[in-house]
């Protein structure tokens, strides 16, 4: 199959309602929900829970144990992490089941672009279940640290 062009009479090009580029250099860092990280968020899928973020986390970082409601497509832009022996590096993609409970590291710190299909939640020390991490928590936090303008909720 290949795809070809049509007359504009036939199929309209749709303008959309915002723009789609934005550079993320112009949204600041805001702390995330674990020590030593911090995000920019790019889209929120409210229905679902899911996000889309930039996720920088620090040197000598070992991330709490959490749990994957919905699964997330990571893109390693600088950085590495692991879990376990199972490592990312730089320009890797990583893809982090729906249901996976796990404990990442990283060593010499990262960022990540993160695209979530649903919220994740973490634990506290008895195992009762600290805090549930979706979208539009994240549009709070962002919004409080005036890093939302460019956000807009679907
Ligand atoms: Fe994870």
């Amino acid at each position: 199959m290949k795809l070809q062009n049509v007359d504009s009479s036939i199929v309209a090009t749709v303008k959309p309602e915002h723009p789609v580029f934005i550079d993320p250099a112009t949204i600041p860092w805001t702390p995330w929900v674990i020590e030593g990280t911090f995000f920019k968020l790019m889209h929120v899928k409210e229905a679902s829970g899911g996000f889309t973020m930039f996720l920088k986390v620090e040197g000598g970082n070992e991330a709490p144990v959490h749990n994957h409601v919905g699964a997330i497509e990571v893109y390693i832009v600088e950085g590495a992490f692991n879990y376990d022996d199972d490592r990312g590096e730089t320009g890797y993609y990583g893809y982090e089941p729906a249901g996976a409970i796990h404990m990442p590291e990283s060593p010499g710190g990262t960022i990540m672009f993160a695209v979530a299909y649903g919220p994740l939640y973490g634990y506290n020390p008895d195992g009762t279940i600290a805090g549930i991490v979706d979208g539009k928590a994240l549009y709070e936090m962002a919004k409080a640290n005036n890093a939302h303008k460019h956000l807009h909720m679907e």
